[in-house]
């Protein structure tokens, strides 16, 4: 069975060496190459390539690249980054993949749930299960969970229920994947689901429930999370590059100029009235769609959720922190996956500006050294 869940707070091998995490995004790559020294991850290198330009495209664009030319763009950021180790883990798009949930009924053994799991499963998914690979994780029970020191145990004999967290992914996804990177002689470490690397590389141990709002191109991606465990994950089929497309479609102006605008205005009214006012209906769209998953789920548990971490390139749309914080009225947070690192303190600013777009790349490169 493909490894495709992880332990968030910790896991994976430490090898000494150094470790890289690939994320191959709609609309760009991101790579991070880590090291440990001294119970310490520290920062080698890292950077991020528009895959655009591989397909005679704008910086910005959603591609949608042959193998091939993937693994020159790939090829070509890990040459630019320098990065020395051959080892990486990779990210899978959660588009690629079926997240849900099941109820089973009583309390059940792992071994129990090895075989029931698959034949559950089949419901949800669309295609011959013998077509994807699968995995899935105990969802804590809150009675227990809330107790933190027996967070191990999953289930509430009161209830008699056993909740299951399951990942689908598609194999033909995970062979795409590792042909890009057998052209780049790369090894891979692992698969995993981008949103469990991001929650690595962005959450402290928060138990209380929190959001993860991942921005990126072509899709928002939304996941609730308590006690380190995705409760919930939804979709949002619009990204930041809808809203280039907006500003384009509405000034009759070339993509690439529209994308500047999009970076150099985003939501401040002040900078340019007409883009930013634009920048806010896609924006209200994406935020309208968040809070309904959000109202949903502490309407159906009955909590509140306090927190709400960003990451994805989307997200670095000026004026977005405290747009989001009025649209979701509660504390928002873009996510620093670089403080968990050590580096030189001249690259600090860089590091918090940039980190959002790289939360998943160090993530996966975090999960081999922890
Ligand atoms: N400073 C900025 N202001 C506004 N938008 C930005 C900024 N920087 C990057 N973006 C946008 O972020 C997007 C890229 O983000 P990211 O790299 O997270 O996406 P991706 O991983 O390629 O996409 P996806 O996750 O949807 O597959 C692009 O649409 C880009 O225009
Ligand atoms: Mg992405």
């Amino acid at each position: 069975m493909a490894n495709i869940f992880s332990t968030i707070f910790g896991g994976g091998s430490s090898s000494g060496e150094s470790a890289l995490g690939i994320d191959i995004g709609s609309s760009s790559i991101k790579v991070v190459q880590l090291t440990k020294k001294g119970g310490k991850a520290i920062l080698e290198t890292y950077g991020s390539l528009a895959l655009g330009t591989y397909g005679g495209q704008e910086v910005g664009r959603v591609m949608n690249l042959k193998t091939e030319e993937l693994s020159k763009a790939t090829l070509d950021l890990l040459k630019e980054a320098s990065t020395t180790t051959h080892l990486t883990g990779m990210a899978i798009p959660s588009s690629s993949s079926l997240v849900f949930t099941i109820t089973l009924p009583g309390i059940l053994s792992e071994e129990q749930l090895k075989s029931i799991v698959p034949n559950e499963a089949r419901k949800y998914i669309p295609v011959p299960i013998t077509e994807v690979s699968l995995d899935w994780s105990l969802i804590p029970q809150q009675a227990k969970a809330d107790q933190p020191d027996n967070r191990m145990q999953v289930v509430d004999d009161v209830e008699q229920k056993t909740d299951v967290l399951v990942v689908a992914i598609h194999n033909e996804t995970v062979a795409r994947y590792k042909e890009v990177l057998e052209k780049t002689e790369l090894e891979t470490a692992f698969f995993e689901m981008e949103v469990f690397s991001a929650i690595r590389s962005t959450f402290s141990r928060e138990f209380a429930p929190v959001i993860l709002l991942d921005m990126g191109a072509s899709k928002t991606k939304l996941s609730i999370v308590e006690y380190g465990i995705v409760r919930v994950f939804h979709i949002i089929n619009r990204g930041s590059q809808d809203i280039t497309l907006n500003i384009s479609q509405s000034l009759s102006i070339p993509f690439a100029e529209a994308e500047l605008r999009k970076r150099n205005v985003g939501l401040e009214e002040n900078l340019d009235k007409q883009v930013a006012g634009i920048v806010k209906l896609s924006m209200d769209y994406i935020l309208t769609e968040a809070n309904t998953v959000v109202l949903a789920y502490e309407k159906k548990y009955n909590k509140a959720i306090s927190k709400v971490i960003l990451c994805g390139g989307g997200a670095r749309t000026l004026g977005f922190l405290k747009y989001a914080t009025i649209s979701f009225n509660r504390e928002v947070a873009y996510g620093n996956p670089f403080s968990k690192t050590e580096a030189p303190a001249f690259l600090s600013p860089v590091l918090e500006t940039s980190g959002p777009e790289f939360a998943i790349a160090l993530g996966l490169a975090l999960r081999q050294i922890s």
